[in-house]
C-alpha cells in the first residue's frame, strides 16, 4: 500500500514543495490535499525554478497524474495563470486532474476577506488574502460552490444567484462597497468550465483504481502543522488541515490506506504572518538565516520571522501526525555559524511547560529554553551521504532526532533535487 503523505510539521515553508519533486520520481500520483493559492511551492529542477500554488509538485514528471483533490479551495483564474506559464516553459500538464468536489474561490471571497482583515486593523491575522478562509468557511456554512457545479451552468447560475445575493448584501450593507455583478462573474466562470471541464472528474475513484493496482501515490501537503486550526496558533493559521488526518480527508483516502507519513521540518524555524513564534529572533543571527535562506514569503514577498528550532511545537507535530520519518531540510543554511541552539522547553511563569499550548496568549508569554551546541562551520551542499557530513552536523541531526523521538530519513542540503542525503528510501 504504497501511500505516503508528505507533511508540513511547522508554520509552513519547510521544503515541502522541494521533498515532493524529488520523491515524484517514483510516483504515480501526486495529490494535493487541503489549501489553495496561498501556499508557494518553490520547485528547484532540471526544468528551471518555478513557483506552485496550485499545481502538484509531481508535474514534471510525465508519468505523473497530477490531482488537486476534494480538500483543496480552487481559484481558476490562478490555475489558468499557473497552467500558462508551465506551458510556456514546455511543461506538460495535460495529465492533471481536478476533483469535482473541491470548492472554487469565488472573487466575493478575496473581497470579503480583504475588508475584513483591513477591519481587523491590528489584530488582523496577516493572511495571503487570497481567499482562503472565506472560501472554507462558506463550505463548511454549506454557501460554498463547487468545481463540479461548473460542469451544469444552469446548476452554477442557480447556486451563484442564491450566494452572490446575500455575500453583495454583506459587502454592500456592513462594508458599504459596490456589489459585485452576476453577469459578470458568471461569465467569467463560463469560460473557465469551458477550460476546466475535461480535467474534473471523481479523483477518490481515481486514486482508488490506483491502490487497487499497487501504485505509488503522494499525498502532498500545503502549509504546516502550526498553522491548523485545531492544533495551530488559533486564530493565527490557516482555515484547512495540514496534517495527516487531513490528507486522508482531502485526497478522499481511507486512513488505514496510508502506509507512510513523512513530516518535513525545516532544520531552524520561520513563520510568516501574524502570530507568536516563541524562538523568534531579532539579531544578525536572524538577518543570516533570512539571507542565506532566501526567507521571503513564496506568495506575499513579506520577510519571514527565523529563529532556532523548536522542539517543543516539533514534538505537538510528531503526536498528531504520527510521522514515520521527518525530511530534515535547508541543513545547508545552518553551515557558517559558530554555535546552534535548540528550544528542548519553554519557562513559563518559573515553570517548565513541555506541551505547546493551546493558548496564543499563553504562547505569547512563553520563553525558550535552549540548548547550546558548536556549528560546524563547513560547506555541506556537495554532500550525499550522512556519514561524510561534519560530525557537529552529525551531532544536531541526532539531537533533533532524540528530542522529537523520530528518525530522519532524508536531509537537503541544498535546493536542487540532488541535494539530498537519503538514509532511508520512501517508495
Ligand atoms: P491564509 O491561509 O491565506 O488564510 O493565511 C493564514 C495564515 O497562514 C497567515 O499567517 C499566512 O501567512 C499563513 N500561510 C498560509 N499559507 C502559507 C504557506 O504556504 N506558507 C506559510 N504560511 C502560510
Amino acid at each position: 500500500m504504497p501511500v505516503v503523505a508528505v507533511i508540513g510539521a511547522q508554520w509552513g515553508d519547510e521544503g515541502k514543495g522541494r521533498m515532493v519533486d524529488m520523491l515524484s520520481e517514483k510516483a504515480d500520483f501526486v495529490v494535493r490535499f487541503s489549501g489553495g493559492d496561498n501556499a508557494g511551492h518553490r520547485v528547484v529542477n532540471p526544468h528551471g525554478e518555478f513557483r506552485l500554488r496550485l499545481t502538484p509538485s509531481g508535474i514534471f514528471y510525465p508519468r505523473v497524474v497530477s490531482v488537486i483533490g476534494n480538500g483543496v479551495v480552487v481559484n481558476p483564474a490562478v490555475l489558468n495563470q499557473e497552467v500558462d506559464g508551465l506551458n510556456a516553459r514546455g511543461i506538460d500538464t495535460s495529465r492533471l486532474r481536478i476533483s469535482d468536489r473541491a470548492h472554487l474561490i469565488m472573487p466575493y471571497h478575496i473581497v470579503l476577506e480583504g475588508l475584513e482583515e483591513k477591519a481587523l486593523g491590528s489584530k488582523a491575522i496577516g493572511t495571503t488574502l487570497k481567499g482562503i478562509g472565506p472560501a472554507f468557511a462558506d463550505k463548511t456554512a454549506r454557501y460554498g460552490i463547487r468545481v463540479g457545479d461548473l460542469l451544469d451552468k444552469a446548476v452554477f447560475r442557480a447556486r451563484l444567484v442564491t450566494v452572490l445575493e446575500m455575500k453583495n448584501k454583506i459587502i454592500a450593507g456592513v462594508y458599504s462597497q459596490p456589489p459585485l455583478s452576476l453577469d459578470e462573474i458568471y461569465r467569467q466562470y463560463c469560460a473557465y468550465a469551458d477550460r476546466w471541464a475535461p480535467f474534473i472528474c471523481d479523483t477518490t475513484a481515481l486514486l482508488a483504481g490506483a491502490i487497487e493496482k499497487d501504485q505509488n501515490i503522494l499525498l502532498e501537503g500545503a502549509q504546516g502543522v502550526l498553522l491548523d486550526p485545531d492544533f495551530g496558533t488559533y486564530p493565527f493559521g490557516t482555515s484547512s488541515s495540514p496534517t495527516a488526518a487531513g490528507a486522508c480527508q482531502g485526497a478522499g483516502i481511507a486512513p488505514a490506506r496510508l502506509s507512510k507519513v513523512v513530516g518535513v521540518f525545516k532544520a531552524y524555524q520561520t513563520r510568516v504572518g501574524a502570530g507568536p513564534m516563541p524562538t523568534e529572533l531579532n539579531d544578525e543571527i536572524a538577518a543570516t538565516l533570512r539571507e542565506r535562506g532566501k526567507e521571503y514569503g513564496t506568495v506575499s514577498g513579506r520577510p519571514r520571522s527565523c529563529g532556532w528550532f523548536d522542539a517543543v511545537a516539533a514534538r505537538l507535530s510528531v503526536r498528531v501526525n504520527g510521522f514515520t520519518s521527518v525530511a530534515v531540510t535547508r541543513l545547508d543554511i545552518l553551515d557558517t555559524l559558530p554555535q546552534l541552539k535548540i528550544c528542548t522547553g519553554y519557562k513559563l511563569a518559573g515553570k517548565t511547560v513541555n506541551d505547546f499550548p493551546a493558548s496564543v496568549a499563553v504562547l505569547a508569554k512563553c520563553r525558550p529554553v535552549y540548548e547550546e551546541m558548536p556549528g560546524w562551520q563547513k560547506p555541506t551542499g556537495d554532500i550525499r551521504l550522512f556519514k561524510d557530513l561534519p560530525v557537529n552536523a552529525r551531532k544536531y541531526v541526532k539531537r533533533l532526532e532524540e528530542l522529537i523521538g523520530c528518525p530522519a530519513s532524508h536531509i537537503s542540503v541544498g535546493q536542487r533535487r540532488e541535494q539530498t542525503i537519503v538514509r532511508k528510501p520512501i517508495f
